[in-house]
């Protein structure tokens, strides 16, 4: 009975290759010969290993064949104490010197720009309005001066550019160890925050429909609070949130509107019960402030649930705009993101970010955490002591919001008045409140005594203020204009 069971088949095998050799041709006959032969159990991961071989091998004859030993190479870490600008240049120097100069002329592709007058006329307008990012007059230099030298460098190609792949593999490497990752930890470095949680769901995503192709409508659960970076991801890569399809828990560490630490640790136990990837979105925080021996509770990949984390390095890693890391547990999360990655924007930014990490080092990473620490300790007594007004929750680091615990004092209307006396105040709903991230430039302001007259005006002045609604007609208005 199955002798003509198997022929019937066999027939219909040769009647569909057949078909496809004559209407499709011979190559996409050998493609779909491929993946029906990948469905076999154990042929992928025989593919993939057999690549994994030709891909090493290949890299050894390359630009990109590592003078180091594995070994060493798991060691990067942020120097205890930051190297001088000196050693910092003479570094830079070397590495620029093994690049291929787009004048000799042998370049076809990536660089457009020669060091020319024009040249140098960018750089006098990127040193015009480039940002200062606040730690130090010669830190801000030295950002600046790597910003320039890697400016018009390209790491699109890893080949042509090596020390761009150095740097930015020596930056994810500095950040896993800082975020207590272990040797598998492995990232990209993004351009910012909101490329970097991009990235991860887009990564979360993309991994579900390979492995459980059931779920149509994948789903990522996180608090309210997760930065909108994640509801703008789930808006571009198609997924909604909660129930049976969930392919990622995100939260964040800590979250930005009212600086709170989510509870890492308990998601963490949740992801690892139901199987989930956990996303934790460090953009912000916590550079070295646990290692001051804050009572943070620990937010990073010691969490045996946490599969990824993003950590922006333009922010508290004092680089220039344009940096951030996102990094996976391992190489198997991680390889699902790596389609998109090549929109990287330019070297300048790899330059910055590493020479910040090499000149700040551990040591000034922790100085600048404890000054913030300090300040936001302070200023966080000074409006505790305010009457009208609170501190929303138990923030551990170096945000928080303010809230109203009075009736009278309309937290939006404050801001309004805030705004009012020069400062730009920004605000929170759910519940009302106003975002303050304690930053270098407000390290003189730990100092001042906060329950003083001014303050104190201010608190007069808000009862006499009438209804919030006023706040949303005042907003539509102001985008109105701004983006008339
Ligand atoms: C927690 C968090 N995630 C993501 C982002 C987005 O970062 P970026 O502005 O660098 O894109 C921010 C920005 O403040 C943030 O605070």
């Amino acid at each position: 009975m199955f002798g003509w069971i198997e022929h019937l088949v066999f027939t219909f095998v040769v009647a569909i290759v057949t078909s496809i050799y004559f209407r499709k041709g011979k190559d996409e006959l050998l493609r779909m010969l491929v993946i029906v032969l990948k469905q076999l159990p154990g042929v992928e991961a025989m593919i993939s290993s057999y690549l994994q071989r030709e891909v090493s091998s290949f890299i050894q004859t390359t630009s990109l064949a590592s003078k180091q030993s594995n070994k060493e190479s798991l060691k990067i870490v942020i120097p205890k104490r930051g190297i001088s600008n000196e050693e910092l240049k003479d570094k830079i120097n070397t590495m620029l010197k093994s690049e291929t100069k787009n004048e000799e002329g042998r370049i076809f592709a990536y660089t457009y720009t020669l060091e020319d007058d024009h040249f140098e006329m960018q750089k006098d307008v990127f040193k015009t309005f480039e940002e200062k990012a606040g730690y130090s007059m010669e830190h801000d230099q030295v950002v600046s001066e790597c910003f320039q030298a890697f400016m018009h460098e390209n790491a699109l190609n890893p080949m042509v550019y090596p020390s761009l792949r150095k740097m930015e593999t020596e930056i994810v490497k500095m950040t896993g160890a800082m975020l207590n990752g272990d040797s598998d930890v492995v990232g990209f470095l993004t351009s910012g925050g909101t490329e970097s949680n991009l990235m991860a769901v887009k990564a979360y995503r993309d991994r579900a429909k390979k492995l459980y192709p059931q779920i149509t409508e994948p789903e990522i659960v996180a608090p309210i609070t997760i930065h909108p970076t994640i509801d703008k991801a789930a808006h571009y890569f198609g997924l909604k949130a909660i129930t049976p399809n969930t392919v990622l828990l995100a939260a964040s560490a800590p979250q930005f509107c009212h600086g709170i630490l989510d509870p890492i640790g308990q998601i963490s136990q949740i992801a690892l019960r139901k199987g989930l990837p956990f996303h934790v979105d460090a953009c912000f925080g916590g550079f070295m402030v646990e290692k001051l021996g804050y009572e943070v509770p620990p937010f990073d990949f010691r969490n045996p649930g946490v599969t990824s984390m993003s950590a922006d390095i333009h922010k508290y890693g004092y680089s220039a705009k344009g940096a951030s890391v996102i990094l996976y547990k391992n190489s198997e999360y991680r390889k699902y993101q790596i389609y998109t990655y090549s929109e990287w924007p330019g070297g300048g930014n790899i330059g910055a970010a590493w020479a910040a990490m090499q000149f700040l080092g551990e040591e000034g990473y922790m100085k600048k955490a404890q000054e913030l620490m300090d300040t936001t300790k302070k200023l966080i007594e000074g409006i505790t002591k305010i009457p009208g007004i609170k501190i929303l929750g138990n923030p551990c680091m170096t945000a928080f919001a303010i809230g109203s615990n009075d009736p009278d004092v309309d937290i939006q209307v404050l801001a309004d008045l805030m705004d009012k006396k020069g400062w730009k105040m920004e605000r929170n709903i759910k519940p009302d409140s106003i975002h303050c991230s304690i930053l270098p430039h407000h390290i003189p302001y730990g100092n001042k005594s906060l329950s003083g007259k001014g303050t104190a005006g201010v608190y007069g002045m808000v009862s006499t203020v009438p209804d919030k609604s006023i706040i949303n007609d005042f907003l539509v208005e102001f985008f109105s204009e701004v983006y008339k």
